[in-house]
């Protein structure tokens, strides 16, 4: 952790839970993280319930939603896609463009995740872009070439103007849902080439801004030890962000 960027920890709820458990969420996530400060708290729910939550955490400090998606059009006869624009205008800050779960099951490619990316940065919604390797991927030892391309076929083309725009998610597929976490070694050690990528892609200053986030089955148990990371600046979280106490004891964790 270094204390000059900006630590952020953020909920991405995924496919998960109805209107009255979303509410019920994010109310008990509100009281619970008030006393915790220094942190961006960061919540993507599901499209439909955006708005709601947002009006729900609108005055407290340092607390945003983001939506989990975003159509690479800006706008039009796109049926069941939702625009940058309209997750804008209902209250959004931020988009993740790149998780795993879109390149995999919805076959996005780098050409799509750059349309996203320029959709959002128009819309003055910030991007956390995620990337992290395949099981086979570390086992071969090919963990470093597939994130610095990763990296470096979608970073190449984003403004640099707009580099306060960007916050940057390590997540190794093997550890989303796996439970089985990144060592505190393995996740600094990415995240230290990870801004070895971005200084070349940019330049050092910049990369020293750039908050890398680690993400895949980080929890209320091992954040802290995550965190410590001189290059880790906050997390990612799934399945422990829909419980309120854990996400909230991930939040505390720096
Ligand atoms: P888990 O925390 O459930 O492993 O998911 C991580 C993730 O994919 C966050 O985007």
């Amino acid at each position: 952790m270094n204390m000059e960027r900006k630590k952020i920890v953020a909920g991405n709820w995924k496919m998960n839970l109805n209107w009255v458990e979303a509410y019920d969420l994010v109310t008990a996530i509100k009281e619970q993280s008030k006393k915790i400060s220094g942190v961006e708290k960061l919540i993507f729910p599901p499209f439909p319930y955006l708005q709601m939550l947002k009006v729900i955490v609108k005055d407290e400090p340092n607390f945003y939603v983001g939506a989990q998606n975003c159509s690479e059009h800006a706008k039009g006869a796109f049926t069941g896609e939702v625009s940058a624009a309209m997750i804008h205008s209902a209250g959004c800050s931020y988009i993740l463009v790149g998780h795993s779960e879109r390149r995999a099951y919805f076959s996005e490619n780098n050409e799509q995740l750059l349309a996203k990316i320029k959709q959002a940065l128009e819309n003055n919604l910030k991007v956390i872009f995620c990337f992290g390797e395949l099981l086979a991927e570390r086992k071969n030892g090919k963990h470093f070439d597939t994130v610095q391309d990763q990296l470096t076929q979608v970073l190449s083309h984003f403004p640099k103007d707009k580099i306060h725009s960007l916050v940057l998610a390590y997540e190794p597929v093997w550890a989303i849902g796996t439970g089985e976490t990144a060592s505190p070694q393995q996740a600094q050690e990415m995240h230290a080439f990870v801004r070895k990528t971005v200084s070349g892609i940019f330049s050092p200053e910049i990369a020293n801004t750039v908050s890398i986030l680690y993400g895949g089955s980080c929890n209320a148990q091992n954040a802290k030890e995550l965190f410590a990371g001189e290059d880790v600046d906050g997390g990612l979280i799934g399945g422990a962000s829909l419980k309120a106490e854990d996400f909230c004891t991930i939040m505390a964790s720096f």
